[in-house]
């Protein structure tokens, strides 16, 4: 099948290109890029593609005037819950969701059961995420067995199987020799480690972020500073080793510091990821023991989302990733304290993101380096550019028609999620993933 997407406003920064541009696809993979050019004053000159048929395969054309062509989104923390979780989410509903969101790859954490610390378990994951058939599925392989801390899983056997970095996320690694053991490896393979940064002594089961508001609801409290001392033991251990380091889920002031100093002093290949809950809502969300807007590490206050911003725009912080963490309604429901901590992210991602680019903290450009290009580059995988001969990894958005948010209408099982009855304005039309055009209205 073939697609020709015309009259959209492609922007690419792989290319350097923002501008109307129509499009053909074939074969899976982008053909052609045309521009139309403005001649004098306004005067469009039109250089369409239409009319060349390749291999006298179906044409399909799809006019994208008025609407947004970037490259498929590129999502490097997610949990697909796939092996023993399925009760949460599944690979197929996964993945199904992450193309409703514009989502055309996705990377997701070993914190399955059995954990993926293992050849078998990669394997398993990429053979389901193939039988789905949605988006293209890049298994993070854990850096200890079972995600216990205690001793290195086998990260050769998992690189050859397909996993494009290690991070034991959901769970810290708290032996410092460990992680220095893994940031060796990380050299070897030329993959990052992904540091879920959080010292499990210090937040000594907290639930909540430590502060006035955890006091009232008589919620125990996590301080920033579980998430930044780890931080800057890893950046110490990233100096050490000269491996390549990833900071999962940034949340504080305290952490964006210590990243954009560690950037300022050249520390060997340090990149980081904030997620939409730390740059849209503080722990105001919480009040009400509300269990949705429970995540770990924890939504944070104002001047925490205001450093986040500022990270995003001055270069600190790479990569906007969901950490997409699906659970049950039931698990929800309970207690707060009992509550699992997660977002489910993947169908509000796009729609949140964009208000950084309408708010004037990000360009365009920005927004789609963060969100599809700088991931690529970090994981090493062929993805978030529209060059042609690239994949056709599509998303076209439409950044100006407002809806309500409703978790019942996500393909997500996951409905946990604290935007329900945000208004957003932009969401995705159609996604072009695998050689498929998925549409909405
Ligand atoms: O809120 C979170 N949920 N943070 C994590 O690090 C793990 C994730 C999960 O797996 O549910």
């Amino acid at each position: 099948m073939n697609i020709l997407i015309k009259n959209g406003h492609l922007a690419d920064p792989s290319q350097g290109i923002d501008g109307i541009c129509d499009i053909l696809i074939a074969d899976g993979k982008i053909r052609e890029l045309k521009s139309h050019e403005t001649k004098g004053k306004g005067q469009k000159v039109s250089r369409n593609i239409s009319g060349r048929k390749t291999e006298d395969a179906e044409m399909i054309t799809f006019n994208a005037e008025g609407l947004l062509i970037l490259a498929g989104l590129v999502d490097m923390h997610v949990h697909l819950r796939e092996p023993g979780f399925e009760y949460k989410e599944t690979i197929q509903t996964g993945t199904e969701a992450a193309i409703a969101g514009g989502i055309t790859s996705v990377c997701c954490m070993p914190n399955t059961s059995p954990v993926n610390d293992n050849a078998s378990i990669t394997d398993f994951i990429l053979k389901k995420a193939d039988e789905a058939g949605f988006c293209d599925v890049f298994p993070v392989g854990a850096i200890t067995k079972g995600q216990k801390g205690e001793e290195l899983a086998e990260f050769g056997m998992m690189y050859e199987a397909g996993c494009i970095a290690f991070s034991d996320d959901g769970r810290p690694v708290m032996d410092s020799l460990i992680m220095r053991r893994a940031l060796e490896y990380s050299k070897i393979f030329s993959v990052p480690v992904i540091s879920h940064a959080e010292d499990l002594s210090l937040a000594a089961g907290g639930v909540m972020n430590e502060g006035l508001l955890s006091l009232k609801l008589g919620l125990r409290g996590i301080p920033a500073q579980a998430e930044e001392i780890m931080i800057a033991r890893d950046i110490a251990l990233a100096e050490l080793t000269g491996g390549r380091l990833h900071i999962a889920h940034v949340s504080t002031r305290g952490s964006v510091e210590l990243i954009r100093l560690a950037k300022i002093r050249g520390i060997a290949d340090i990149t980081a990821e904030t997620c939409p809950h730390y740059f849209s809502i503080t722990e105001d969300a919480v009040d009400g023991y509300n269990a949705n807007a429970k995540v770990n590490p924890p939504l944070r206050r104002k001047e925490d989302v205001e450093a986040v911003k500022e990270g995003l725009s001055d270069g600190t912080l790479d990569v906007i990733a969901t950490d997409h963490a699906p659970h049950h309604k039931d698990e929800k429901l309970g207690e707060f304290d009992l509550a699992p901590s997660g977002i489910s992210g993947f169908e509000t991602a796009i729609g949140l993101s964009m208000k950084l680019v309408d708010d004037g903290v990000l360009t365009l450009n920005q927004l789609i380096e963060k969100m599809a290009l700088n991931p690529s580059k970090i994981t090493g995988i062929q993805k978030g550019t529209l060059k042609p001969g690239a994949d056709a990894d599509v998303v076209i958005l439409d950044a100006h028609n407002e809806y309500t948010v409703d978790p019942a209408k996500f393909r997500s099982k996951g409905t946990n999620t604290p935007f329900e009855g945000w208004k957003l304005s932009t969401r995705p039309v159609a996604t072009i993933a695998k050689g498929r055009i998925y549409t909405w209205e």
